[in-house]
Order: structure tokens, then sequence, then C-alpha cells
């Protein structure tokens, strides 16, 4: 029989709250009286603060008793709980089957808090705490990197008996409530990540992502800010769910004062049961803040993600991919001649697209059967390989590993790996199902099958795509999303242990699976299947929110978009590619000489930016005019910047404001150049800022900056300032 541990919060000494600081920013966490940790602040940087500063600091935030209220002051807690008063969306919920506690949720008090070692990588606080009439035991870490991104999560342990039925793991953070407005990120295939916002009132703002994957509507991060914030003013935070299955990201403001930005994995009843003694860990929550818009924002992001995936080399390979140069129709012939041609404009890896496996002659049949199809490529995929390869170019593979078409020898022999809920197969998606990755027979033979295409061939490079929702689906007659989630993973992670040089793109019906969690194990992503520069100047704006340039991969298609059946000149399609991890894809084998040597000269020049693109900081520049979008990458010293200013509608109204270039070092001297000669019908401004000789201080082009000419309606122009003086 459980004692009741709780009969009223046992009061103990005050004790000054914890101070973590690193990477400009501070975040403090207090005990109340009945030892309950709280996060009292997340953002700026608050100095050196002794314990006797720290203990007034807590003072200060402490809320009163108010009428018609509990008797003690209501202090949110570190996991917002409804038994201590907490209106809003608790974070932990979950009821048990069998056993003897008593208390339907979980009400943490008495937390041990163990503080950052101080030599440790990462400053964590972990604070951990049981209730014993509930049987939970609850593990939340917190830990600020070098960057200033905090990592949060949480784990949750059966510590009774009986079974513990999860129904949510969340994990929120406080922020400041003059964060007034919200900013938040949704989409479709071919236009995701599009921006929403609107005033943060009362309430829960909540983006529920249901579809088995990360989802082309998911909305990447949560931002709450100060009134009107741009990429480069306001007081910013955000956080990120960084899981690819089902998850939700929340910002909840309730009456009682709370501002919470939050995030976990979205469980289906019955999906996550705990048996005594099992744990479960929440999927990170990473949470950034800025004091100057969104670009310092995304830099702790990018940092982060620069970090941890796995290979990223800082200088991208230039790609080939062959989907839109030839889609279905391969022969070693045709993909051979285009290698060539790719090979001479100055690509560096030939990526070889969907259709080259067994009865895959279009999207209706095949996938499964991960053997070359002797029928399109009767010597195997081998001369290919080494025809790309004695051209100096790695070679890459499109593989769709976590599916199936029902017209396929392996759905045909094992129905039973055709994931599904009820006794007739989900409906169809782009003719395909999902394999059942927790089936460890299924596992093992695609798994296998991956590694012996990989031993048997040179394969730098897998484009891992995943084309489908996943949904009512079962696996031993539980909700099958965080299951097959974890299977995914353990894929990537297998295949990786045994080609330690393999990389990976994130594909998923173009960007439906781009989150922290898969870039952790994989080497870019696929943003959009649109490759309309148009739809592109917005898309990869929003989604670098998250991802740092050099891992969005970003292509030349043909003048004419196959999405959206829009006309670009080469020059606009090539500069939206230019300051990311360039690709092409075209079928270059019908261009004449002249735009075969522009496309070289735009490679040669994404290569001669390119050490600056991944390693560099990547920013947006704010310009008065919403007709213009300008996008630059700054070297890590400031020492040079590359700037993108392209229109995205018709002719710009305020085409005289002056392009203010921040983030440059306001001590040194920088020489403007333009990249271009002006567009057939451009105006020329190459006697202003831009002639020889003339330079301009860091601290005058952000502060005044440089008028821009006139430009016509989707027009780019290519910026590039190098500092001169070098002594400062
Ligand atoms: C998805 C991808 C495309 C292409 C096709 C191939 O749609 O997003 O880039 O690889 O699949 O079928």
């Amino acid at each position: 029989m459980n004692t009741p541990r709780r009969s009223s919060p046992p009061s103990r000494a005050p004790e000054p709250p914890l101070h973590l600081t690193r990477g400009g920013v501070s975040l403090v966490l207090a005990r109340d009286k009945g030892g309950v940790p709280e996060v009292l602040h997340w953002g700026a940087p608050l100095g050196d603060l002794d314990d006797a500063a720290l203990t007034h600091l807590a003072a200060a935030r402490r809320p009163g008793v108010a009428n018609s209220s509990y008797n003690l002051p209501r202090r949110t807690g570190l996991v917002p709980d409804g038994a201590r008063g907490f209106s809003g969306t608790p974070g932990l919920e979950g009821h048990r089957v069998g056993g003897t506690a008593r208390a339907a949720a979980p009400s943490l008090v008495e937390w041990e808090v163990r503080a950052p070692a101080e030599d440790a990588d990462l400053a964590v606080v972990t604070c951990t705490s049981t209730d014993d009439e509930a049987g939970w035991t609850v593990e939340v870490e917190l830990a600020l990197d070098d960057a200033g991104l905090l990592h949060a999560r949480t784990a949750v342990t059966n510590s009774a008996d009986g079974d513990l039925h999860l129904r949510s793991v969340l994990t929120a953070l406080p922020v400041a409530a003059h964060a007034t407005e919200l900013l938040d990120l949704t989409g479709r295939w071919c236009k995701e990540r599009s921006p929403q916002r609107h005033p943060w009132v009362q309430g829960t703002h909540r983006r529920d992502a249901r579809r088995g994957r990360t989802g082309h509507d998911a909305t990447l991060l949560m931002v709450a800010g100060t009134p009107s914030f741009t990429f480069g003013t306001g007081e910013v935070w955000a956080v990120h769910t960084a899981w690819s299955g089902n998850h939700t990201t929340y910002a909840e403001r309730t009456p009682e004062g709370d501002c919470l930005l939050g995030g976990g994995e979205l469980l289906a009843p019955g999906e996550v049961v705990l048996r005594p003694g099992e744990t479960y860990h929440s999927p990170q929550l990473l949470g950034s803040w800025s004091p100057a818009g969104l670009d310092p924002l995304s830099h702790r992001f990018h940092a982060h993600l620069r970090g941890v995936t796995p290979r990223a080399r800082t200088e991208r390979p230039v790609i080939a991919n062959t989907w839109e140069a030839v889609y279905f129709d391969q022969s070693l012939e045709r993909l051979s001649e285009l290698a060539d041609v790719a090979a001479s404009v100055g690509v560096e890896r030939f990526v070889l697209d969907d259709g080259w496996f067994l009865g895959r002659r279009n999207d209706t049949a095949g996938l499964g059967d991960w053997t070359v199809d002797p029928a399109v490529w009767p010597q195997g995929l081998g001369p290919l390989v080494d025809h790309v390869t004695r051209r100096g170019m790695e070679f890459g593979l499109w593989v769709e590993p976590e599916m199936v078409n029902l017209d396929s020898e392996t759905a045909r022999t094992h129905p039973e790996r055709v994931l599904g809920g009820r006794e007739a197969p989900p409906p169809e998606w782009r003719h395909q199902q999902v394999l059942d990755l927790q089936d460890e027979s299924a596992y093992a033979d695609v798994r296998d099958a991956l590694l012996a295409l990989l031993d048997e061939l040179d394969i730098a490079y897998l484009k891992w795509d995943h084309n489908r929702d996943l949904t009512d689906a079962t696996h031993d007659g539980r909700p099958a999303v965080h299951g097959q989630t974890l299977a995914f993973y353990r894929l990537l992670d297998e295949l990786r242990e045994a080609h330690p040089a393999l990389e990976i793109e994130s594909c998923s019906s173009g960007g439906g699976r781009v989150d922290a969690e898969v870039l952790a194990r994989t080497d870019r992503i696929w943003p959009s299947d649109t490759i309309d520069p148009l739809e592109r100047q917005h898309l990869q704006r929003w989604t670098s929110l998250l991802v740092p340039p050099e891992l969005m991969g970003s292509h030349v298609g043909g003048p004419t978009a196959h999405t959206t059946r829009r006309t670009h000149a080469l020059r606009y399609r090539a500069a939206t590619a230019l300051l990311h991890s360039f690709g092409i894809e075209w079928d270059l084998t019908g261009l004449d000489e002249g735009d075969l040597a522009e496309l070289r000269s735009w490679i040669d020049l994404h290569k001669q930016v390119r050490p600056l693109i991944g390693t560099g900081r990547l920013v947006h520049p704010d310009h008065p005019d919403p007709a213009v979008l300008v996008t630059g990458v700054v070297a890590e010293d400031a020492s040079a910047a590359c700037y993108v200013v392209a229109t995205v509608a018709a002719t710009a109204t305020q085409h005289p404001a002056a392009l203010r270039l921040t983030s440059l070092d306001p001590d040194r001297s920088y020489a403007l150049s333009e990249e271009l000669p002006p567009p057939p019908g451009g105006a020329d401004f190459s006697g202003g800022w831009s002639a020889p000789g003339n330079v301009l201080t860091g601290r005058v082009l952000a502060e005044l900056g440089v008028v821009l000419p006139p430009l016509l309606p989707e027009e780019v122009r290519v910026l590039r300032a190098v500092a001169v003086d070098t002594s400062a």
C-alpha cells in the first residue's frame, strides 16, 4: 500500500536559484518552498549574479495571492500540472491499468535538482521527482549549448505496479509576457513552410502534426515576439519539436499570466504503454532566443545542426539530380550523356533518382524490391557508376525504404508487411503503402537490401524519400507511428554505422520531413518539390529559420517550372539556388553552348562563395518594400559577404529605398561589387556605390545602406562585400 507522501507542501529553507548562462543566453531556475523548480527567466543574458542577487530576483518574480484563488501564490512549475492550479494544457497525462497507485494524474513536488558540471560541453541541469501516489517518476533535463540554444526533454518512468498508458508528455518553456505576437508556419506539397502571424491572445494555439511523418504543414518553429518583429528587429523566442512522427508544438497564454511555448510527441491511446520500471523519453524541444529578430534566433539552431549533422562538410558538392531531367525514362546511354554534360559544367555528384529498381517503370509498382531492374539496366548500375566516377563525380541513388507498392514482389510474398489498421489496406497514396518496419523480418530484409547495394556499388549518397502520410495503422494491435518512427531512426543509424562515409538526403514528397531529429542522422534536406525560383525565394527563407543554408538543397530547373508552369530566366533560377546546397535538375543534353557557359559561370560563382555558405551567418536584411527579398551569407569573421537581392512580385514600388546591409563589422571598410551585368532592360548602377575604389564602412552600410536601382519584376542582383581593411 502506498503511503501518501504529501498532505501539505513541506517547507524548505530558501535556496538561491541556479543561473545557467552560455552563448549569450541566461536561464534562471528557482525552487519554491515546496521544492518545485520553475524557470523564472529564459532569454537575455543577465550578467554575473551572486546568490543574494539571484535570491532577490526570485523574490521579485513571486506572484501575489489573488482573491478567489488557491491560498498560496500559484506557480506553474517545471511541468505544468493541474493539481497545482495550472489551468492550461497539462504537461503529463496518462492513466494506469491495474496496480494500486491511487492518484489519476502526477503532481510532482520535492524535486532533486542536479546542477551542471563545470567542465561539461553543455550547461545541463537535471530535475527529478517521483509521485508515489500516482507512480510516475519524471526527469526534466535543460541544457544550454555553446551557441545559447536550449535543449529540453522529459523522461517518464512507471515507478508503480500496473501498466502506465501515456497520453502526453509535453515539455514547456516560459517566455516573457511582452512577447505578444506569434509566428508559425503551415503548408502543403509544393508550398511548404508558409508563414502565418497573429496576436498572441489567451488560449492555446496548437499545431498538431498527425501525418506519420513530420508533415508539409508542420510548423517547424513556434515563434513568439514583440509586435511586428522581423528578421532583423524585435525580441523573439522560438521552440522546435525535434521529431519525425506525430507531434505537437504550441503556444499558450493563461489568465494567470503563463506564457508558454511547448511541444512533444502526439501519442494515440495505447500507443505507448509503460510496464513497471520502463521509461519513455520525449523528443527534444529546442528553444532559441534573440534580442534582434529572427536571424540571430536561427543562428543558434544552425550552429546546433551544423554540429550534429553527421558528416556535413562545410562545402557541399554541386549535384545533378535526374528526376526532372528524365523522370522514369532511364537508360545507360541517356544517363551517361547527361553525366558527361553535368561533369563539363562543374557538377560534383550525380544522383540517379526514382526508376532504377525492379518493375519501376512508373509510380504504380516496384517499391519494396530494392534490386536493380535488369530490364532497364541489363548490366546492373555498375557501368553508370563507373562512368560517373571516372568523370570525377560521386554517385548518389534514390531510395524509398519505408514504402511498398502492392504491385511488387515484396507485397505479393509478404502481404502481412503492409502496414495498416484494418482488414483492408489503407487508402492508397501515390499508389503506395507503408512497410511495417516493426516487423523484424521486414526490417531486416530492407536493411540487407540497402546494405547489399552499398556494398556492391560505389554509392556516396542516398536520396531517402517517403512519399505518403501514415494514418490509421497498428502493429500488434497498437497504434504504429511511434514505433515506426523509431524503426526509421534505427535503420538510418545501422546503415551509417556500416558505411560511415555515406551521406543521406531527407526527402518526403519534397519537404515533408524537415526536422532537427532527422537532420541529426542526415546531411541535407530537400525542402520542396517545387523548384520554381519564385516559390523558392519564400520557401527557402522560412525553412532557414531552422535549417542552415548548406544543408538545404536548391536546384536549377528548366526555364519553365514543372510544378507551376511559370518561366524564369536562368539568372533568376541560379541566383535563387546560389547560397544553398546547389544542384541542377534539368535535361542539360539539349542546351546550347551559350546556356551551358552561363550555367558553368553560376556554378563557378557558387564554388567561390561556398566557403562562406557552410560556415558563415545566413542573413535576411529587412527591406521596406515587400517586393524585395534579400538573402545573404556573411563570413563568421565578417571579412566578406554575398547577397542575393530578388524582386518577388510586380515592380518594386519603393525601389530607390536603400538596402541596409547589417551583420558586417561596423569598424571595417568594405568594397562592394555587383557580380553580374544588369539584365536586359534592367537599370545600371555601376557608377554608384559599386564604382571601383569606393569603400564604405560596415556602420555606414548598416545605418544608411546602399541605394538599389529600379528593379524589374522577378529580377535578381548579386552583390559581394569584401573587407579591405583587415587590420581592424
Ligand atoms: C518525390 C520526390 C521527388 C522525386 C520523386 C520520385 O516526389 O520529392 O524529388 O524523387 O519522389 O518519385
